[in-house]
């Protein structure tokens, strides 16, 4: 159904968070230019694809789908077809070339840029390709962000990577570090909390390598401004790098309650040789002994990583310490790839020499130990009680589903009654792999939307066991 004189826009976003966040500002710039968000990509006067280009075979996925997009746009010409994020960012010009039909390609650095862009395809029949970075600040308008939920929401401190590890297309795709101004970060968590949130998350490629631009104010500093600001309840960030993991980060957030007991840390392999091959400027030692830290000052903080397996050279051997140190650090939640070499990383002028059924037999291991770790993990918090914030339902529609503090996922036993940005205190009865069961003992708290069935909190209430 379309509102008369209103255009509608479709994005449709692939990969992390930092892509969901891009495409609420492709909607919120949008908005402002008097669009309106449309339901599917069928009706829609303008089609975005945010694409993602970290993994295997993305681009020709991008392809797949555009050939898709363009069998609307063949039955509406008047239709505006753009790709965005990484993948345009790393094709540029050959997505025109490949897909005669697509209207323009905007790369990560121009987001701010779409309003025009759109103008000059629509009245001076352009084809844009804007891919450059402005390296002297992050051009950013958080009031333009067209935000989904209210109870929590994500804020960009820093975008880009100077890191270059050797597999990773990341720095290539989104560009060098710039930073936000540790104001304008600040004003904008303050904004949201206003509008009724209770948790942020700040987002950055390296996010604890951020500086401010203006006064070199380093992370710990940025997490202590924010850390005070009324209303927050939850403050979480990601993702970090091992390397700028200061002792004065680790104090900010054993002194700062509201920093959630998680923390992201990727690792990527066990082994030295490997690591130094990746070129992750930390060995397995430092990596522990950080772990050890973390730990020591933030005693039950839960530990998630990110792992590769079958980067090129990586032997038996290499294999095996990368399960050692699955097995000695223990991680609440571990995200494991096969490598793919990806275009114009260092990684992929090497030989390519783990064949993928050797990657994916050692892929199947380790996620074989690390579920056995997991359950064994949740399993000690049965008969703990913990604060769940609500997000929504489990994926049956069942059960009221929410996370922890410390991130895990918490189903909570009886019909899902309960609205998202709710804080249920909840007696874990059950564990799982992934997730924990619990029961609600009561409603301690609010946010951002109403509960959906006001008339169950006192039946909750009553239950309670806990003040
Ligand atoms: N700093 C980034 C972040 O914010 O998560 C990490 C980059 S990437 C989006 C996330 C993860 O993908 C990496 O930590 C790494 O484990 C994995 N990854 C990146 N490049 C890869 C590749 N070429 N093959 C397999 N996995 C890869
Ligand atoms: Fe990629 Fe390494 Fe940066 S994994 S995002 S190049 S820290």
């Amino acid at each position: 159904m379309s509102v008369p004189g209103k255009r509608t826009v479709f994005v449709e976003t692939w990969g992390c968070q930092m892509n969901e966040l891009d495409s609420r500002r492709f909607v919120g710039l949008l908005t402002r230019d008097g669009y309106r968000e449309a339901p599917d990509p069928e009706e829609a006067d303008v089609i975005l694809l945010n694409t993602c280009s970290v993994r295997d075979k993305a681009e020709q996925k991008v392809y797949d789908r555009l050939g898709r997009l363009g069998a609307i746009k063949r039955s509406r010409p008047s239709m505006v077809l753009g790709v965005c994020g990484c993948v345009a960012q790393q094709e540029g010009e050959a997505i025109l070339r490949r897909a005669p039909y697509v209207d323009f390609v905007l790369g990560t650095g121009r987001i701010e840029l779409l309003p025009s862009v759109l103008r000059r395809v629509r009245e001076e029949g352009d084809r844009p390709v804007e891919l450059s970075f402005d390296m002297d600040e992050v051009a950013y308008t958080p009031a333009a962000i067209d935000r989904l939920v209210r109870h929590k929401a994500s804020v960009t401190v820093m975008e880009g990577c100077n890191k270059n590890c050797t597999f990773c297309v990341v720095p290539f795709t989104r560009g060098r570090e710039r930073n936000r101004r540790l104001e304008d970060v600040v004003e904008e968590v303050r904004g949201i909390l206003e509008g009724g949130a209770v948790e942020i998350e700040l987002l950055g490629q390296t996010v604890n390598a951020y500086r401010d631009p203006g006064t070199g104010a380093d992370f710990a500093d940025l997490l202590k401004a924010i850390a005070p600001l009324p209303g927050l309840k939850r403050l979480r960030f990601v993702t970090s790098h091992p390397r700028d993991f200061s002792p004065g980060l680790i104090e900010a957030m054993a002194s700062n309650p509201v920093v959630c007991p998680s923390l992201h840390l990727p690792f990527q392999s066990g082994s030295d040789r490997v690591l130094a091959r990746m070129k992750r400027q930390y060995t397995r030692s430092e990596y522990l002994d950080l772990a050890r830290r973390i730990r020591k000052a933030l005693p039950g903080i839960a530990l998630s990583t990110d792992v590769i397996v079958g980067f090129p050279g990586e032997g038996e051997d290499d294999f095996e310490e990368t399960l050692s140190l699955l097995r000695e650090v223990r991680f609440a939640q571990v995200f494991s790839f096969t490598y793919s070499p990806r275009p114009h990383t260092a990684a992929a002028r090497w030989e390519h020499d783990v064949p993928p059924a050797r990657s994916a037999a050692r892929l199947a291991r380790l996620t074989e130990l690390q579920q056995e770790i997991q359950h064994e993990l949740n399993r000690a918090l049965v008969g703990s009680v913990l604060d769940v914030l609500v997000d929504g339902e489990d994926r049956k529609g069942e059960r009221s589903s929410g996370r922890s503090p410390c991130n895990r996922v918490v189903n909570i036993e009886g019909p899902a009654r309960f609205g998202e940005g709710t804080l249920v205190r909840v007696e874990v009865t059950e564990a799982f792999p992934n997730s924990l069961r619990g029961k609600a003992l009561r409603v301690v708290g609010t946010s951002g939307t109403r509960l959906e069935n006001p008339a169950h909190v006192p039946q909750i209430i009553e239950q309670g066991d806990v003040p």
